[in-house]
């Protein structure tokens, strides 16, 4: 009877009314004005067609049934903030629902239990907190529950699963949200889809997941599973994508009819074993096997397949000793495929089936035990573009024939000799750095026309720079460093236009450097010619490089007075002038230049003079800037555990720096990558960023020189300052008591120099503090036992004939004449205090020359894909040294060099 009367109602209702379909009802409208009037919006624009002149139906997100009955709301990406007003319960007939995309922050609220008819709830990507709510369970229609994205926590209750029409499930990226799969009765899947990815989801995976035969998607990637995958998830008939990765899945792979819908397989970083059996042959369908990053011994495969889609095999990181070589046939019949991964398994021959894939663009077999000979047909594939051999222990390699397509070349690490092979001019990035190559051909740089990177570092190499490679006019990265190259620097290399880092560090190059030319227009922000013999006086044309952010010219036989003239290069982040000749004072007076970004600057073992004006330092605001920081890395190894953020399962490959997980993140402006990159680097079964340490380490070190009077208090507003070195000089009065308010300080050494009076107190508010050098100096008066003090050895006060230390022991050595030099060095100093400077600049020049480098080469499509370890390798084929700086857990970091 009510049904009755309500429907005559409603055609009264409709009849009165122009008959226009689905026109909204007044109710409905006022509703949802009242509900925009509750909503908190970013852009208070969002909603501008809800206009009460017009017709409710009509307005964007809006459906209607054909009675004007609003049963759709779609206000996805509307810019939505703030709580989820109760408004919403005054629309409790409605199917869909979706705030998906937007900023809303509050619960799940109560008042959602009334929505029994809804279909659809989208609430992704908000920061929606708090519990997902039982009362779902009761929604007997839902087909979509979409909850990715937000901040949800605590056990997700499993009643959910048992709604008959449940379709799709999407919980991905809570963080917090966690529970178990439940047990999944027989015939009663309706589910298609199921994303638990990067959730707290944990313990074993039901057997019965395989009654779920209508399962199409299934991503449960960066979980907490554990225990056997069951066989019967590759039966299920649909199955097209199955993500497993990231999860702690072990035992031997089981598969038994397997689907020929599956598309992607991934199974990667997780702890599978055994063999990969053959009948992952019969996944027909497949394109794309990830089972990278598990303990598999052996991939056997021998008889036909046909897997015609396959195109991308990630096999890299487990412990596969070879890949059967079956018969011929079973080679000819290996699908063809585009890209194949065997990274860092135990192989030791090239897999011979290589040799009749024609479509391969993508071949990695680094890190493996390969080897002998690079065979000539490597080279055959008329697709290839990248080839990664490096870390291994080849010995020979033949150019590659003329029309090879090539363009990423890596044979660092291995044991190739003789001549440099030249290679086809489509090479963009050539990686031969860690070989024994022992001369480069007169005519390279006419092979270098498109590279961009090129890297010779740490081979054998002898002989002058053939000037010839001044003709690769698109180089942006050059590394001959850590050679036996003679002779001078050619001329044009510095002029060449587009070269950004070069690092001929550590050679036997000779000559006057005053007359090298830099261009006008120079892109250089690395130059690094530290560890050489050469002469003469910083070239004037440096102060064209506007864009230098390291020089070093450390190490060599340079005499100047201090460079004024790169004073005006406000990007200098690192100076490096130690060990050379330099002489007089460091004062500027013509110039009003700054170094707002400096950072690191070493003057050691120079003829420095002269006062040090304390107003020189109110330039260098980047070691003022208060830092609050945690200790850095760079002085001992143990800090390096610091920046553990996560641990990695992989063991760290020395030999071939360790690896770099792709879910490094990065920012990319568009046209290069800046600082804002964060590479992970795993060391030692940490993973640390690297990022962190370059934009924090600052260091100061005017060591050994001839600098008198006293220390200029203004010293103490380096409130970022980690490492100040101003031993052996001739410094005279008190230590600034202002030094307390250098808070990151971390190494503070000041012996051998005429300081009197006392320790200041409030030094022992340093509490970072760990390494300290007091000694031979004029010191009286007791030393503060308090904090950090008491755990300095007696050795950093020695010499200091009036200092006392609790209970009073007078000094035994004092008044003896401080320990014999060498080389302006005492036989003792050289550690833990000191830096490697080859490491910091390494870490520098991690930045800024991948920002240079790999910011071009993202753009290329074909590079994208080897972006991630592109970033990685880059600079540290750069600066080599720094897989010492990660590789080795090293106490006392010291200098290497002369
Ligand atoms: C509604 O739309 C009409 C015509 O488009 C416009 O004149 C009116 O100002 C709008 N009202 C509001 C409240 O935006
Ligand atoms: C969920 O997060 C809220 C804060 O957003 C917190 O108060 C609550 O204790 C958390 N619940 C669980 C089970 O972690
Ligand atoms: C291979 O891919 C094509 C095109 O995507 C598709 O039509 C075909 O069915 C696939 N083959 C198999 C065996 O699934
Ligand atoms: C991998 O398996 C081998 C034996 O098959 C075993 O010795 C080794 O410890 C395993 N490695 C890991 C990381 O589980
Ligand atoms: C595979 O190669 C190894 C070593 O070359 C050989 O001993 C073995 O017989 C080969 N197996 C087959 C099936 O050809
Ligand atoms: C290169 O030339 C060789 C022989 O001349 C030929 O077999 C091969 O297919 C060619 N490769 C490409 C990529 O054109
Ligand atoms: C460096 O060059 C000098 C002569 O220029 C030579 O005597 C010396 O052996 C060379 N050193 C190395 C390591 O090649
Ligand atoms: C360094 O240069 C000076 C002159 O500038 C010269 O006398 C000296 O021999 C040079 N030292 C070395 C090691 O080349
Ligand atoms: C430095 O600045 C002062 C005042 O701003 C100006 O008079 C002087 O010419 C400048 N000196 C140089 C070398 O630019």
């Amino acid at each position: 009877m009510k049904t009755l009367l309500h429907y005559l109602f409603l055609l009264c209702f409709n009849i009165l009314r122009p008959a226009v379909h689905s026109q909204c009802i007044n109710d409905q409208q006022q509703s949802l004005l009242h509900l925009k009037k509750s909503l908190q919006f970013d852009q208070p624009s969002s909603l501008i067609s809800w206009n009460s002149s017009t017709d409710c139906c009509s307005w964007v997100g809006v459906t209607c049934t054909s009675d004007g009955h609003v049963v759709g709301l779609d206000l996805s990406s509307k810019t939505i903030s703030g709580p989820i007003p109760g408004s919403f319960a005054n629309f409790s007939n409605l199917r869909v629902l979706d705030l998906s995309r937007n900023n809303i922050s509050s619960p799940i609220p109560g008042s959602f239990a009334s929505f029994s008819n809804l279909r659809v709830l989208g609430l992704s990507w908000n920061n929606i907190s708090g519990t997902v709510p039982r009362f779902f369970a009761n929604f007997s229609k839902l087909t979509s529950l979409r909850l990715s994205g937000c901040r949800l926590n605590g056990t997700f209750p499993n009643e959910i699963f048992q709604v008959p029409t449940l379709e799709t499930v999407y919980l991905g990226s809570n963080y917090e949200l966690g529970g178990s799969l439940p047990e999944f009765p027989k015939n009663n899947g309706s589910l298609r889809s199921l994303i638990l990815r990067q959730t707290n989801f944990s313990g074993s995976l039901p057997e019965s997941i395989g009654n779920l035969k209508m399962l199409s998607t299934i991503d449960l990637s960066n979980c907490s599973f554990h225990g056997s995958i069951p066989s019967l998830l590759f039966s299920l008939p649909l199955l097209s994508q199955l993500n497993l990765s990231h999860n702690q899945f072990s035992g031997e792979l089981a598969f038994s009819n397997v689907s020929s819908n599956l598309v992607t397989l991934d199974l990667s970083f997780n702890n599978l074993e055994g063999q990969i059996s053959v009948s992952i042959f019969n996944f027909q369908g497949l394109q794309s096997l990830n089972l990278s990053s598990n303990n598999f011994t052996a991939f056997l495969f021998n008889g036909p397949q046909q897997l015609k889609n396959l195109t991308n095999i990630d096999l890299s990181y487990n412990s596969l000793l070879s890949l059967y070589n079956g018969t011929d046939s079973s080679y000819s019949s290996f699908p063809q495929i585009d890209s194949l991964n065997l990274a860092a398994n135990k192989l030791g021959t090239i897999p011979y089936f290589l040799r009749d894939q024609f479509a391969l663009s993508s071949v990695d077999l680094s890190e493996n035990h390969i080897r002998g000979k690079i065979p000539d047909w490597i080279w055959s594939s008329n697709q290839l573009s990248t080839l990664n051999l490096s870390c291994n222990y080849l010995v020979a390699l033949d150019a590659p024939l003329p029309n090879s397509t090539v363009e990423t070349v890596d044979l660092h690490s291995n044991q190739l000799q003789g001549k440099i092979p030249t290679f086809p001019p489509y090479a963009k990035y050539l990686d031969y750095s860690r070989n024994n190559f022992s001369s480069i051909p007169l005519n390279i740089g006419d092979f270098l026309t498109k590279t961009l990177f090129f890297s010779l570092s740490k081979n054998n190499l002898h002989g002058l720079i053939p000037a010839s490679i001044c003709n690769a006019s698109n180089l942006q990265i050059l590394n001959l460093s850590n050679n036996s190259l003679s002779g001078m620097i050619p001329q044009c290399l510095t002029a060449m236009r587009h070269l950004s880092v070069l690092n001929l560090a550590r050679n036997n190059l000779t000559g006057s450097i005053s007359n090298v030319e830099v261009t006008e227009d120079s892109s250089l922000q690395i130059l690094d010619i530290g560890g050489n013999q050469l002469d003469g006086k910083v070239p004037k044309s440096l102060a064209k490089c506007t864009m230098l952010e390291v020089l070093n010219i450390g190490n060599n036989n340079i005499t100047d007075s201090f460079p004024c003239l790169l004073k005006n290069i406000s990007t200098l982040r690192v100076l490096i002038l130690r060990s050379n000749n330099f002489y007089g004072g460091i004062e500027c007076l013509n110039t009003n230049g700054t170094w707002p970004e400096l950072q690191i600057i070493d003057l050691a073992h120079n003829n420095f003079s002269g006062e040090i004006q304390g107003i020189l330092w109110r330039t260098w605001r980047k070691m003022m800037a208060t830092e609050n920081g945690s200790p850095s890395t760079i002085l001992s190894g143990n800090a390096v555990s610091s920046y553990a953020i996560e641990s990695c399962k992989q063991p760290f490959n020395r030999r071939c720096y360790g690896r770099v997980d792709d879910r490094a993140s990065y920012a990319y402006d568009g046209s290069s990558l800046e600082y804002g990159v964060s590479v992970i680097v795993t060391s030692k079964g940490f993973e640390m960023e690297l990022v962190k340490i370059i934009s924090i380490f600052t260091l100061i070190d005017f060591s050994s020189n001839n600098f008198s009077g006293p220390i200029p208090k203004e010293m103490g507003e380096f409130k970022s300052l980690r490492v100040l070195n101003l031993s052996r000089n001739a410094f005279t009065g008190e230590i600034p008591s202002s030094f307390s308010n250098m808070r990151v300080l971390e190494s503070l050494d000041l012996s051998q120099n005429k300081l009197s009076g006392c320790i200041p107190p409030q030094l022992a508010e340093l509490t970072f503090l760990s390494f300290l050098d007091l000694s031979y100096n004029q010191l009286v008066g007791k030393i503060p036992t308090s904090n950090q003090f008491s755990t300095f050895p007696p050795s950093s006060f020695t010499g200091n004939k009036g200092l006392q230390r609790f209970p009073l022991t007078v000094d035994n050595k004092a008044g003896f004449p401080p320990p014999s030099t060498v080389n302006g060095r005492s036989p003792d100093s050289g550690h833990h205090h000191e830096v490697n400077w080859d490491l910091i600049s390494a870490e520098i020049g991690f930045i800024v020359g991948f920002g240079v480098a790999v910011g071009s080469l993202v753009l290329c499509k074909r590079w994208s894909k080897w972006y991630y370890r592109a970033m990685y390798n880059i600079l540290l084929k750069i600066f080599p040294q720094l897989e010492e700086r990660i590789g080795i857990h090293r106490k006392h970091v010291h200098i290497n060099q002369r």
